[in-house]
């Protein structure tokens, strides 16, 4: 299935509004969106996990891709084919306490207290076909993580919550361990030119451990992974 026709990019980039996405909605162009729904064409993740967003951008871009590629994991690859671990529905995990500027709340990081009620949250995903493959936890990442049972590993993460030095760090440390072996994070927000913190987090992060990529576009997208990841339980036909 192939969801980005001239309709759906229009929606998507007209209600969801994407802030610093590099995205042009004349230009019908979803900037990092495009990522966001490519990288998840080819990881094909059976759990993601997007931390923060304003109207659901990124959610939507990654949602769309789990929905089009109609199961995750991949078991065996060929020069023209790709076949998939399973035809299971793949999950994203949103974790948004649906903060205000308008309110006032602290660490709103300007978001729009959009995900306030269960009910609007359901129809916004179903509105873009993806309530299928969509969990809100009207949460911090912090308590999110307190009640995530151990061992939950994720294919795809994007850090886009708390945009504190600490907020930033924390999101870093409590959940780039839980990158699969094949799986990638998004950080939004990492170039040297944000005020935040993200910068900050991202050359703190360990080499050793992780590599990574910073896109040198303002405000900043990183590309991390676990370094030593294994493509194991993939058979390969190299015909
Ligand atoms: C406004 S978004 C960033 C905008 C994003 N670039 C976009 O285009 O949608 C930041 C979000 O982070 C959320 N947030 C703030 N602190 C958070 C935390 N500790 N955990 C998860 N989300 C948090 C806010 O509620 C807000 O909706």
């Amino acid at each position: 299935m192939f969801s980005l026709d001239i309709n759906s990019v229009r929606s998507i980039l007209q209600n969801t509004l994407p802030s610093f996405q590099a995205s042009n909605t004349e230009e019908m162009n979803l900037g990092f969106g495009q990522l966001y729904y490519g990288f998840t064409r080819a990881i094909r993740p059976r759990r993601a996990l997007v931390i923060g967003s304003k109207k659901g951008f990124s959610v939507i871009c990654v949602a769309l891709g789990m929905r089009d590629n109609e199961g995750y994991g991949i078991s065996h690859l060929e020069c023209y084919k790709t076949s998939l671990a399973s035809k299971e529905k793949p999950i994203l995990d949103f974790v948004d306490p649906s903060y205000s500027v308008d309110r006032g709340d602290a660490n709103h990081m300007h978001g729009i207290g959009f995900w306030d009620e269960e009910k609007t949250v359901r129809d916004w995903w179903a509105r873009f076909d993806v309530e299928d493959h969509v969990v809100h936890y009207k949460d911090t990442s912090q308590i999110y993580l307190e009640r995530l049972s151990e061992g939950i590993q994720f294919d795809l993460i994007i850090v886009d919550g708390d945009h504190s030095p600490e907020g930033i760090r924390f999101d870093f440390e409590a959940f780039l361990p839980k990158l699969s072996d094949r799986g990638i994070a998004f950080a939004h927000d990492v170039h040297p030119e944000v005020r935040h913190g993200g910068w900050t987090a991202y050359e703190q992060l360990d080499v050793q451990v992780y590599e990574k990529l910073r896109l040198p576009i303002y405000p900043g997208l990183a590309l991390i992974r676990r370094r030593n990841s294994t493509i194991a339980g993939v058979t390969i036909d190299k015909r």
